[in-house]
């Protein structure tokens, strides 16, 4: 691919977490590739008062450990080249006039101000950004999530920010979409002819997209605690997976065709009554055991948690579509932490045969997709075959394509091709606000209804698949988990 067009990217929280462990590392994996032009310089921003050394030192020992794959002195060296940083508090405009000072002398150069900071912060950097004119048409701003606390929050940033920006320069990141395998996603289903017609109620007994960890809050005990897995996980990343899988083809690939699709999904999800939140949602929290032969600290025990947190380590929701395609088939979303093992993944399961002239095994679906996103990138297309031997009886089997093993070629990590895609004005696989105002008011009701809910969510021990209720809520619907099944 061609390098991107010449740019400044300004890192707001540019000595925190995010910068040091995704942010750099995505922009030297570009780099190396030869994806950033030669004219791309990266100036981060931090309260700090250092000079350009003494940033590059910090991000010598904190950056360059998160770069696994492709490490290359010489190339790093090269591309530090590309960076500088300056101080500034972002909640203070005095520094802002001296930000402009330090980007002015290139009109035409992008210029993307990502803010890697907390959402408190988003209004007022935009406004100070604005106040030294650094909001014309070349500068883009990136809102990490999350991006408020619930609707009336996040229309407030929202609100706040459009003061400044138009709507095509804000891109609403969520690192899911950059994920090859999400990309997959669609050149499967709108590349093949095999898939569509089947893709719909008639065919499709129920869909099931789960989002595990293996890790527990790490040290992120402070900001979990205030948002939990319903927030970090399912309001975003897994309602952006369900809206892929879900959506209609789109008219094109255009920023706007694919988001208008996405957006008719998520608004008809249907709402959930208080009821609703009882019968079809499970929350839990992890409490002590083992993962991976290791024992592991129950959730209230991490660090920065508060005495008998109620917050949510684990979900499980049933949600429903209400439109011609998908009308009756469930959606079983499920994230947690602390689960088994690390894994994404989006299972199909397909509807049984209608009369079963050849014996086989029972309550396993015939067919299923399974579209795994990590840890390695996968399609299960399961089917049933002939058992070998001399009675015709049916044996379950499975064509698998593995992307790993097929090409070695490197893949752009997430971060690395959002990133270019903001550096080129590329705004498809970044959130619009009606997509997010639409993602909140279907979450909301769950919020309000476990926030006041008498019982605590359910405990699990660290290292299982989550509470019994999650597997309970699959066989009220006759049906199971895949790793169940
Ligand atoms: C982030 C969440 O958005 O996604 C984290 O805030 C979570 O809590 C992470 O661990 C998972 O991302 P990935 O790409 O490692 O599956």
């Amino acid at each position: 691919m061609n390098p991107t067009p010449a740019f400044d990217m300004v890192l707001f929280g540019g000595t925190g977490d995010l910068v040091m462990r995704k942010l750099l590392p995505a922009l030297y994996q570009a780099h190396a590739a030869g994806s950033l032009n030669n004219n791309g310089r990266v100036l981060a921003l931090g309260r700090k008062d250092w000079s350009r050394e003494q940033y590059l030192a910090f991000v010598e020992e904190h950056a360059r450990v998160h770069i696994k794959e492709y490490f290359d002195v010489g190339q790093w060296q090269h591309f530090c080249e590309r960076i500088d940083y300056y101080r500034l508090d972002a909640s203070d405009a005095a520094g802002y006039p001296g930000l402009a000072e330090k980007l002015a002398g290139h009109p035409q150069r992008v210029v993307v101000c990502y803010l890697a900071t907390a959402p408190d912060l988003f209004a007022g950097i935009c406004e100070n950004l604005a106040a030294v004119g650094l909001n014309d048409k070349h500068v883009r701003v990136v809102l990490e999530k999350p991006l408020g606390h619930d609707l009336a929050s996040s229309n407030a940033i929202n609100d706040a920010v459009a003061k400044h920006f138009a709507e095509d320069q804000l891109y609403r990141i969520d690192h899911y979409l950059g994920k090859e395998s999400v990309q997959n996603l669609l050149a499967i289903r709108f590349g093949n002819s095999l898939f569509e017609p089947l893709w719909r109620r008639e065919w499709v007994r129920d869909v099931q997209i789960t989002i595990a960890e293996d890790l527990g809050v790490e040290s992120r005990g402070d900001f979990y605690d205030g948002t939990g897995a319903l927030r970090d996980m399912v309001q975003n990343h897994l309602l952006q997976l369900l809206c892929f899988v879900a959506m209609e083809p789109p008219a094109s690939l255009d920023a706007d065709a694919i988001r208008d699709e996405k957006l008719k999904v998520v608004k008809s999800l249907r709402p959930f009554t208080p009821d609703d939140v009882l019968n079809k949602t499970v929350r839990g929290q992890y409490k002590s055991g083992a993962v991976g032969g290791r024992p592991v600290k129950g959730y209230l025990e991490e660090d920065h948690i508060p005495a008998g947190s109620r917050t949510e380590t684990f979900v499980a929701i049933k949600a429903e579509i209400d439109n011609w395609r998908w009308a009756g088939v469930p959606f079983f979303l499920r994230t947690g932490k602390r689960l088994q093992e690390r894994v994404a993944e989006i299972v199909i399961n397909f509807r049984d045969v209608p009369h079963k002239l050849v014996p086989g095994p029972s309550g396993l679906p015939a067919n299923q997709l399974v579209i795994r996103l990590q840890p390695e990138e996968s399609i299960r297309l399961h089917f049933m075959a002939k058992a070998p031997g001399d009675s015709l009886v049916l044996q379950p089997t499975y064509l698998n394509l593995d992307f790993h093993e097929m090409s070695r070629s490197r893949r752009a990590d997430a971060y690395e091709r959002l990133l270019l895609d903001v550096i080129r004005g590329s705004l498809a696989l970044f959130m619009r606000r009606d997509e997010l105002v639409e993602a909140w008011r279907w979450v909301e009701p769950i919020l309000d209804t476990w926030e006041t809910a008498t019982t605590p969510p359910k405990q699990y021990t660290a290292g299982s698949w989550g509470p019994a209720a999650s597997s309970a809520l699959l066989s009220r619907n006759g049906v199971a988990w895949h790793e169940e099944s």
